[in-house]
């Protein structure tokens, strides 16, 4: 399976209600109304931050691979009344017909591009899609391995019509030097005597900040801040999720 592709099917159906709290929205508003709008959220998912963000007022439109996970984001729009522009799109061959002000990602979705290849070409996508004097905003981190104790360990969700979601990892392999872990993850759906399971492999890519930055010059860009989630200058060996500013280079 693409990676683009893991949220889809059960995965998609199973991603709200196992949801235990929401994006928070402020850190995003706040960097939409300091970069500027039109702002473009990568990787929009089901709506968290997106709606809320809209529901502000603000002038943000959405980008995601899965059918499924925009499926449910224009349910929940409709839902509650937010108008909102979605493009089902991958960010690495990103093609839409504005240029924003801000294009950001809610939280470490960058890393699920497996390879430096894929994410150099997002970031070239971002790039050509930022106005003049705009701002990219891309948290990152560098992924843990599963603790052995979890491996195996259930976490349960129940959807809206009562089924029991099941979800635990399998199996986990880590490799330094490409710098990719893949967690085999098993989904279960029990209803009645009606029962789906299914094994995904989920993967993550992380970057040592200065490879980070090597590959956004390679497409245009230049970092120009990396904070930690309080907003602070982070020290360049930090080991948890970093905020990267980027312009034009
Ligand atoms: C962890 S979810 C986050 C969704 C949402 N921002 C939230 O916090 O609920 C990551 C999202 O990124 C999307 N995604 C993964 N790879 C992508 C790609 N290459 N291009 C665009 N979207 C992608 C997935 O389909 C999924 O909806």
């Amino acid at each position: 399976m693409d990676p683009a592709d893991f949220y889809t099917g059960i995965v998609a159906e199973i991603y709200g209600p196992l949801k235990s709290f929401p994006q928070d929205h402020e850190p995003y508003a706040a960097f939409i109304r300091q970069a500027g709008m039109p702002a473009l959220e990568l990787g929009c998912g089901d709506g968290d931050p997106l709606l809320e963000l809209r529901r502000l007022g603000l002038d943000v439109d959405g980008v995601d691979s899965s059918a499924d996970m925009l499926e449910r984001l224009r349910r929940r729009a409709d839902e509650q009344g937010v108008r909102v522009t979605v493009f089902h799109q991958r960010m690495e061959a990103l093609n839409v017909p504005r240029r924003y002000g801000a294009i950001f990602l809610a939280g470490p979705t960058f890393t699920l591009l497996p390879d430096d290849a894929t994410a150099t070409a997002a970031l070239r996508g971002i790039r050509a899609h930022l106005a003049d004097g705009g701002t990219a905003l891309v948290p990152l981190f560098t992924p843990a391995p599963t603790p052995a104790e979890q491996i195996g360990r259930v976490r349960t969700a129940v959807g809206p019509d009562g089924a029991e979601f099941r979800v635990s990892v399998v199996a986990e392999q880590r490799d330094e030097a490409a710098r990719t872990q893949t967690t085999l993850l098993r989904y279960e759906r029990h209803h009645g005597s009606d029962s789906i399971v299914e094994d995904r492999p989920w993967t993550m890519h992380w970057y040592p900040r200065e490879r980070f930055e090597e590959l956004a010059a390679a497409a245009g860009l230049a970092v120009t801040a990396v904070t930690d989630t309080a907003g602070r200058p982070a020290p360049a060996d930090a080991a948890e999720l970093l905020y990267f500013r980027l312009h034009v280079a």
